[in-house]
């Protein structure tokens, strides 16, 4: 599809007049595609059972009249007023009892048969009416499914939902009261008809009844999504099916969602409001399109991807000069085929009047236009032969559902956070230039040199064995502290030792642990710099200029801090000592360990690292993979690498608002003005392209 450029356009805000300024204005931008409509439900169907298509057919054939294709979002995160007037129970219940009214958006239980019907006969409505609309191409189900569902829906249908649920999953209630462990403070049931949602307790909740809470909500939320794409695949089957994400938003498991889509959209907004400075942290960013392309494993589109100030009650930063480009190409670099922009024009009324456009609320096309459609005129040529690249990485980090579900209700301590411990992972191996692909439980690792499998809490049997193959065939795995601790049932596991099945592989015994919250501890091992253990990594280095890269030794010393956590390992099974506390009456004993097993290496990290003692245990983890280093340069450089049948595709994105170096890349120059070969200015992103022929 030759479409790499649009925006989420919202005509049915403006005078019908406008359109044709605004359809122009995309087309002269480069814009090929606008996604309307997914919050349109009251402008489609004003009654129940009355549709009127009549203003959103207008809208399509005055873009198709300028060449811009269409998507369409089912409406079903904004029910309209006369839907919960007349079916007040399709309302959610948090968790507190109290019913959320009209107003916002997404007020709706999504288990509730009354509303999933409304919602079929919306979805039949509009795709009865577009399925022969040559300028319509796709659909998007719903929007951002999950987000404003934080809070589960506690509603009477959504309990007798979970109960059946449970019954199909446990058999009979005995299963279930010994799998949830109802001895304690007697939970017994006598059938599945007496539990109830997980509310608001007296005190306290079960863990073991939490995970699968969370997990039934996925499931949920995911057959609500299926219901819409058996009625989209029906009737419009030549029309593609996709959803906007949200990156580490956990409510829904987007590895389960993917499986409904064509591909997999992310929602990208790096300066938003909320975050630290009003900024996410460029390896975040990163990492949000990583994980998004890593869950159907295919190139991406952003059905959202910033463009001005962000904002509802507070704002975000103006994005700087030539920010809006980079951002936009670093999603593009990290795996986006086709990048929509949120939104066309400033809203001048509701929620998001302060969530900014291209164009500014006085329609006139300002700086954000002008440095998008210079972009999009250089990019065109190279997203043509972009398309359908994907990088090729020898790192994968495993992201779970399960994992991320579990400790959010025993956290352990307010500084152990799972979301955070992947991508204090993640951002060393970004500082290194080294691309990650994320993985399921259940994904393939074969192809991978290095896996890091953080936190590995709740585990099933097969967990071990998966990974006890992958490393007896050579692969290197780092497993973290709290590997092992729990069955698949969030259980404590009883049976032997931690790290419990992954012991043998990890071949140490954690003797006892330490719950470390905010205090952290030298590590600083005498030992680390003796004979045995200090390690020479080796990292290729390519200066400016130079084609043949240089080595460079580089002395592994194996220092720093562990934070958060701390398991005192005995090296007893096999393994060797990688790094030692040096403090208090932890001094000595081992932190870091690493086992052979079969062909490859076990490396057991039993804390947090701080982010020295973090690149110190990668860079031995990368050495022990045979994973190369080939790219350099300054702090704030982001490169990352696509390939395809065309070529291989390297980009150098200048992150921040200073003049930065990079070295070791080749190839021709196909994006960027190269003012000199390695300077970047400020923002400014070069793209090298190689030809497969020359490697
Ligand atoms: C996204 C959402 C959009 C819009 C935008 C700005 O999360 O999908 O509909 O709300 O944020 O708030």
């Amino acid at each position: 599809m030759n479409i790499h450029f649009g925006a989420d356009y919202y005509p049915e805000h403006w005078p019908e007049e406008r359109w044709e300024t605004d359809a122009g204005l995309m087309k002269e931008m480069g814009l090929k595609v606008v996604r309307l409509a997914e919050f349109s439900w009251h402008k489609m169907e004003p009654q129940e059972g009355v549709f009127d298509f009549e203003w959103l057919d207008r809208a399509v054939y005055l873009l198709e009249k300028y060449g811009i294709k269409v998507i369409l979002g089912t409406p079903t995160a904004a029910p309209p007023a006369w839907l919960v007037n007349k079916y007040p129970e399709i309302l959610p219940v948090d968790h507190m009892g109290n019913t959320h009214g009209f107003g916002g958006r997404h007020h709706d239980c999504q288990s509730n048969p009354g509303y999933r019907k409304l919602c079929s006969q919306i979805v039949t409505a509009m795709c009865e009416h577009f399925k022969d609309n040559a300028n319509v191409i796709g659909w998007q189900i719903d929007n951002e499914l999950g987000n404003s569902h934080d809070d589960f829906c506690n509603c009477p249908s959504c309990r007798r939902k979970f109960q059946e649920w449970l019954k199909n999953k446990y058999g009979t209630i005995e299963k279930l009261n010994e799998k949830w462990g109802t001895a304690f403070w007697s939970q017994d049931y006598n059938s599945f008809e007496e539990i109830f949602t997980p509310g608001l307790t007296a005190a306290g909740e079960n863990p073991s009844q939490m995970l699968d809470w969370r997990c039934f909500h996925s499931d949920l939320i995911v057959d609500f999504a299926k219901a819409q794409a058996d009625i989209i695949r029906t009737i419009c089957p030549n029309h593609f099916i996709t959803h906007n994400c949200m990156d580490f938003a956990d409510t829904v498991n987007y590895y389960d969602l993917g499986k409904l889509l064509d591909f997999a959209c992310q929602d990208q907004y790096p300066l938003g409001y909320w975050f630290e400075n009003c900024k996410m942290s460029v390896y975040r960013a990163a990492a949000c399109v990583d994980l998004v392309r890593s869950f159907k494993k295919e190139p991406v589109w952003i059905m959202e991807q910033e463009a001005g100030i962000t904002g509802w009650g507070k704002m975000g930063r103006l994005p700087k000069p030539e920010e809006l480009p980079e951002m936009t190409l670093q999603s593009i670099a990290h795996g986006a085929d086709c990048v929509v922009f949120f939104r066309w024009r400033s809203c001048a009324f509701g929620t998001e009047q302060y969530w900014h456009g291209i164009l500014p609320h006085s329609g006139i096309p300002g700086r954000n236009y002008a440095e998008l459609k210079k972009m999009i005129e250089h990019m065109e040529p190279v997203m043509d032969e972009l398309t359908g690249a994907m990088p090729k990485n020898d790192v994968a980090i495993e992201y779970s559902y399960r994992q991320q579900y579990a400790l959010r209700s025993q956290p352990h301590n307010d500084y152990l956070n799972y979301q955070n411990q992947i991508l204090k992972y993640y951002s060393s191996l970004y500082d290194k230039h080294i691309g990650v692909d994320f993985v399921g439980e259940k994904d393939p690792l074969e192809k991978y040199k290095l896996v890091i499998a953080p936190l590995k809490y709740v585990s099933y049997a097969e967990d071990a064995e998966r990974f006890e193959k992958y490393v007896g065939n050579g692969g290197v795995l780092i497993l973290t502290m709290r590997a092992g601790v729990k069955d698949e049932f969030n259980i404590c596991n009883t049976s032997e030792p931690l790290p419990g099945i992954y012991r043998r592989l990890a071949g140490i015994t954690i003797s006892e642990y330490d719950s470390l919250g905010q205090v952290s501890l030298v590590v600083d091992d005498e030992n680390s710099k003796s004979e045995e253990n200090a390690v020479k990594a080796t990292a290729a280095l390519a200066k400016a200029g130079e084609t043949a890269a240089k080595e460079k030794e580089i002395s592994e010393k194996f220092s720093g801090k562990a934070c958060v956590w701390a398991d005192l390992i005995e090296a007893d099974c096999g393994a060797v000592s990688l790094a030692r506390y040096g403090e208090e009456f932890y001094k000595g004993t081992t932190v870091v360990s690493m086992n052979t097993y079969g062909k490859g290496k076990c490396i057991y990290v039993g804390c947090e690292p701080d982010s020295e003692l973090m690149d110190s245990i990668i860079a031995r983890a990368l050495k022990e993979a045979d994973v190369n280093v080939g790219f350099r340069s300054d702090e704030g450089v982001d490169i990352c690498t696509r390939e395809n049948e065309n070529g291989i595709f390297t980009f150098v994105i200048n992150t921040t608002c200073e003049q930065k170096h990079y070295f070791g890349v080749g190839g021709s120059l196909v994006y960027g003005e190269d003012d000199e070969e390695g300077i970047l200015r400020p923002f400014c992103v070069h793209i090298y392209k190689k030809d497969r022929k020359h490697g």
